[in-house]
């Protein structure tokens, strides 16, 4: 879900929809602003559906009124998408608007104890609970009313209060869930992600856990838990507002899969120094390194299958044992933690709930915890030991594609760091895939030059029903971002196999008319792979074969057409793969007319367990 907050001297509504259009990708179930007007009093509007709907609803704020008010957009936890559990959630007699990102782990048994004095409950929410318990601490005293409910209250939240007897201030309050405050011109903001901000203010600070902030028009205080004052550092935020706009492009996700290029290249650059990668925010040593007994990669989504790719390229290059755990896992499987042992966390977001959970139990567990963050300042990168942003700039479409790109090339940078510290890798070896890895964005051009073969194969192919991606190695680890990136956006089943795995199972689902990728980029096991993609077509299957170039016309013998890309070293070829495993995810996306910025029940950056 996404939260903003406006206080100032200019009309609240417009403010908080434009803020909620760039946090749509939080969630879109349904959106709600509440504004507190002089004349009009608290105004509650909300709608199941897109921002749109609530737009229309409002005619673009035209029909509500004031200088202060909260808006949310929602990804539904507790309670279905629908108007009445939209938020922001109101108390009982009106006096209290809540819009709130997170879980309240304990609303059940709140929510009995004030049924029980008569609080009569309208939606299935567990925000509901905030605002009923705002009211039923309320005397006359917001801020007191506020640190009692959050004493009351467990789970994570960021929350955003307007109270009608304080209608010049906001209350903001976080646990777990991220939350921006921004300095205007006579004006604060309050926002789950900086994007909703960028347009009105680059002034911000970051809302730590358990603190609670109180805006006027003209002031600002935070407060600990005890309402005790705490005095912030203001940052600047330097991100382009046309980064989060589409630019000419139909769609977030093709723009951002056009920028990735630049992206790599805005990442990697200014940690190559003389032929060497500088990587000085690692604060890893070689005696770290040398001592570390484990590599854990943790992670979800997407970035954990950059966390897959990763793990070949670590253990090749640094002989080491790396273990990828899916971040909702790692918490729950007593992990084998010792002093020694190194958690590498990867977050386009900075922000996963899961991610960040896991990462606080590595900690407690003693590893040393590094991370690649894209967003600058978020609680993963503020919690790591160690943080290396990706600088691929707001990404905005729900599927990501130039956060996966950047955070590999980011994982490159590493190894080759670690294996140069630990001394296993020749400088031979180490030149030239340095020197590969910075030629990565002039091949990604190429491909991108090329996007409309891929388009063409997803005409080919795009009414399928079920589809698979089959790969060894470092193939294998692209094909299941391959095949995520196509069921997230254009709803085909599709799964991802290790291709060599096929034959002890999942092969008695290929039928004439099933549509095997088969990825064969990885030379060393070219052969391997291409005899399970004749097994597959002589199952009668469909084949579309990725590989190099200089392969294409080997793969031509068994698949039906081939995408070929430039040559690189092969440990880079996740880099080059990838794109047009996106591109055609996207295209194929297009053909079925699917959101697909907007893919349904997903959301971008999910707050929640
Ligand atoms: C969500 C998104 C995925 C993303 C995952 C991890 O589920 O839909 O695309 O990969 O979260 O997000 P993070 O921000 O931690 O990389």
């Amino acid at each position: 879900c996404g939260i903003v907050g406006y206080v100032g001297r200019e009309e609240a509504a417009p403010i908080l929809l434009d803020g909620l259009s760039k946090l749509e990708y939080r969630g879109y179930d349904s959106a709600g602003v509440a504004v507190y007007g002089a004349r009009e009093g608290m105004q509650v509007s909300k709608a199941k559906g897109r921002l749109q709907v609530l737009n229309d609803l409002i005619r673009g704020g035209e029909t509500v009124h004031g200088t202060i008010g909260v808006g949310h957009t929602r990804w539904a936890t507790h309670g279905a998408p629908s108007d009445v559990n939209s938020h922001p959630q109101v108390s009982e007699n009106g006096r209290f608007a809540v819009v709130h990102n997170g879980i309240i782990e304990n609303y059940a048994e709140l929510r009995e104890f004030l049924q029980s004095i008569g609080v009569q409950f309208v939606s299935q929410t567990d925000t509901e609970v905030v605002a009923q318990l705002l009211e039923y601490y309320y005397d006359g005293d917001l801020l007191m009313a506020v640190t009692r409910t959050l004493h009351a209250i467990r789970g994570a939240y960021a929350l955003g209060i307007l109270c009608a007897d304080c209608p010049d201030r906001l209350i903001a309050a976080r646990k777990d869930s991220p939350l921006i405050l921004g300095f205007g011109d006579g004006a604060h903001y309050l926002a789950s992600d900086v994007t909703a901000l960028i347009k009105y203010t680059r002034e911000v600070c970051w809302l730590e856990d358990g603190e609670i902030a109180e805006l006027t028009a003209d002031h600002l205080w935070v407060y600990d838990a005890y309402l005790r004052p705490v005095e912030k550092e203001r940052h600047h935020v330097d991100w382009e507002i046309s980064a989060a706009e589409k630019g000419g492009y139909e769609h977030f996700m093709i723009k951002e899969i056009m920028e990735q290029p630049e992206a790599i290249r805005k990442t990697i650059s200014p940690r190559i120094r003389n032929g060497e990668v500088v990587l000085d925010d690692l604060k890893l040593s070689a005696r770290d390194l040398e001592e570390m007994d484990r590599l854990y990669i943790i992670a979800c989504g997407s970035s954990y299958h950059v966390g897959m790719a990763a793990k070949y390229v670590m253990e090749k290059l640094l002989r080491k044992p790396v273990e990828v755990t899916l971040a909702s896992e790692f918490r729950y499987c007593e992990p084998i933690v010792t002093p020694n042992t190194l958690a590498l966390v990867i977050s386009q977001s900075g922000e996963t709930i899961d991610t960040l959970a896991a990462m606080r139990e590595a900690r407690r567990l003693g590893a040393r915890v590094i991370s690649i963050v894209n967003v600058v300042g978020s609680t993963i990168a503020r919690e790591s030991d160690g943080v290396l942003y990706t600088w691929a700039g707001p990404e905005i479409a729900v599927a990501t594609t130039k956060a996966y790109s950047t955070q590999l090339a980011v994982v490159y940078l590493i190894a080759l760091y670690a294996a140069r510290l630990l001394g296993t890798i020749t400088a031979q070896e180490y030149d030239a895939i340095l020197a590969e890895l910075q030629r990565v964005p002039d091949k990604l051009e190429q491909i991108l030059n090329h996007k409309e073969d891929i388009q063409y194969f997803a005409t080919l192919y795009f009414n399928r029903h079920s589809m698979f991606f089959i790969g060894r190695n470092l193939d294998y680890a692209v094909g299941l971002e391959g095949s995520l990136k196509l069921k997230e956006i254009s709803y085909i089943h599709s799964e991802a196999y290790a291709a060599g795995e096929l034959k002890h199972g999942t092969i008695s689902l290929i039928e004439p008319g099933t549509l095997v990728v088969a990825l064969a980029g990885y030379t060393p096991l070219f052969e391997k792979t291409v005899s399970n993609a004749v097994e597959v077509k002589s199952r009668g299957a469909d084949v579309l074969g990725l590989t190099t170039q200089a392969m294409a016309t080997a793969l031509k013998g068994t698949a039906d057409h081939v995408i070929a890309i430039p040559e690189t070293h092969p440990i880079l070829l996740p880099s080059l793969e990838v794109v047009p495993m996106q591109l055609f995810a996207y295209y194929t996306a297009l053909q079925r007319g699917c959101d697909i910025d907007k893919p349904r029940n997903l959301a971008k950056s999910v707050t929640v367990e």
